[in-house]
């Protein structure tokens, strides 16, 4: 079939919007014509190449959809579920995710290659070339096909405007908060960058206890809405927080400190130290260039204080679990999915939304295909 996609051929150039031919889904592949994409900061840094994923490439992975058509061998999912695409997928059967760790799938080694897990090959194709998926999903676009292991069936009276939030920024941030930071009751926790991630991470250490939710961003829009989603106090700077939150912990520092800006940078690590507590954790949850080598720590502090550093993918989380979770907790009000979604866009307004979050005007922008 024929469908749009946003798609990427070179680095540092505009996403091109265009027809694609789409093939049927083959063993084990679902197509969903997709209802809308969120659009996070990771599909940026293709842009940049801080992540050199293989061009061209249709961007998007934080989608939501209802499945068309299953391929054979598919059992679960039927036209007309309703489903949310997780960026990484889980096979739940390797042993990150016969442990809990479904963000870990061995199935994500595939995510630089962008082609299906089934067989290797591609079904979306422009121009006469195979195109790539960010993250096998490429949600940038009105129909996609893609492996049942990225698919989370969801219920039906969800608005897959929001839902699709749930397929990165919301389950990474508040996961970053409630699993990688492991807030307790009654923490002081920092957050670094108050974006779709950042916010999430504010709305996950505010549920998990903490008594001080701290947000750090350098604009003002950004902190006024880190306050609605539950910061008690905002910086404009790491550098500026430093006696503030000496002053508000009785110079104790933050119990856990999360980094969401929109770019990692390995040379403000040790400013992030510098705001942890003994004992305290650095998350890094921000994506730093491929390239990046290395990092300003000052390890003497590291050692004497025991403060850890942590990565976190997908907020250390179960797409599996997480989503269904999540789309229950917004049910019941206790967390906002409305608030993060700063303004809604077409997918031919793909590079407009882009070069909003860019200027800082999003929380989240989402794109709303017909
Ligand atoms: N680890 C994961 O699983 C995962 C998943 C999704 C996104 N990410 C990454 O998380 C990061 C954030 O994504 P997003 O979509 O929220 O980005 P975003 O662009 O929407 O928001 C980033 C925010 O950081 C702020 N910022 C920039 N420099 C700063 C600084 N020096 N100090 C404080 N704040 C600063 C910006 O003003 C902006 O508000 C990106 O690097 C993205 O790739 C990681
Ligand atoms: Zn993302
Ligand atoms: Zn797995």
């Amino acid at each position: 079939m024929k469908t749009q996609a946003a798609i990427l051929w070179e680095t540092n150039t505009p996403w091109s919007v265009e027809e694609i031919e789409l093939d049927a889904p083959r063993n084990g592949e679902v197509l969903v014509k997709i209802a809308a994409s969120g659009m996070c900061h990771s599909d940026e840094h293709l842009v940049t190449g801080d992540v050199p994923f293989a061009l061209p490439i249709i961007g998007g992975h934080e989608g939501a959809g209802v499945v068309e058509e299953v391929g054979p061998g598919v059992t679960w999912l039927q036209p007309g579920d309703h489903v949310v695409f997780g960026f990484i997928p889980s096979c739940g059967r390797c042993a990150s995710c016969s442990t809990g760790h479904q963000n870990l799938c061995d199935l994500g080694a595939q995510l630089g290659v962008g082609r299906q897990i089934s067989d290797g090959t591609a079904r979306h194709h422009a121009r006469g070339e195979d195109l790539g998926l960010m993250c096998l999903l490429g949600t940038f676009a009105r129909h996609t096909v893609v492996h049942e292991a990225s698919c989370i069936k969801i219920e039906k009276d969800i608005p897959l405007s929001r839902a699709c939030l749930l397929g990165c920024g919301v389950v990474t941030g508040w996961g970053s908060a409630v699993y990688a930071a492991d807030t307790q009751p009654g923490d002081t926790i920092v957050v670094v960058g108050v974006g779709g991630i950042g916010a999430n991470a504010i709305q996950g250490a505010k549920l998990a206890g903490a008594k001080r939710v701290i947000a750090i961003d350098p604009l003002e829009n950004k902190r006024e809405k880190a306050m609605e989603f539950g910061a008690t106090h905002t910086f404009p700077s790491m550098t500026e927080a430093v006696q503030g939150i000496a002053d508000l912990t009785w110079g104790t520092m933050a119990n856990k400190v999360i980094m969401t800006m929109g770019a990692g940078d390995g040379s403000v690590l040790s400013e992030a130290l510098a705001l942890t507590a003994k004992r305290g954790r650095v998350v890094v949850t921000n994506i730093h260039p491929a390239s990046e080598m290395t990092a300003s720590m000052n390890m003497f502090d590291l050692t004497l204080m025991e403060k850890q550093v942590v990565g976190s993918l997908f907020g250390s989380g179960n797409p599996r679990y997480d989503i269904p979770k999540l789309i229950g907790l917004y049910r019941e009000g206790q967390i906002d999915l409305d608030n993060l979604v700063t303004k809604e866009y077409t997918l031919e307004q793909v590079n407009e939304g882009y070069d909003d979050m860019r200027s800082g005007k999003n929380i989240r922008g989402v794109m709303i295909y017909d």
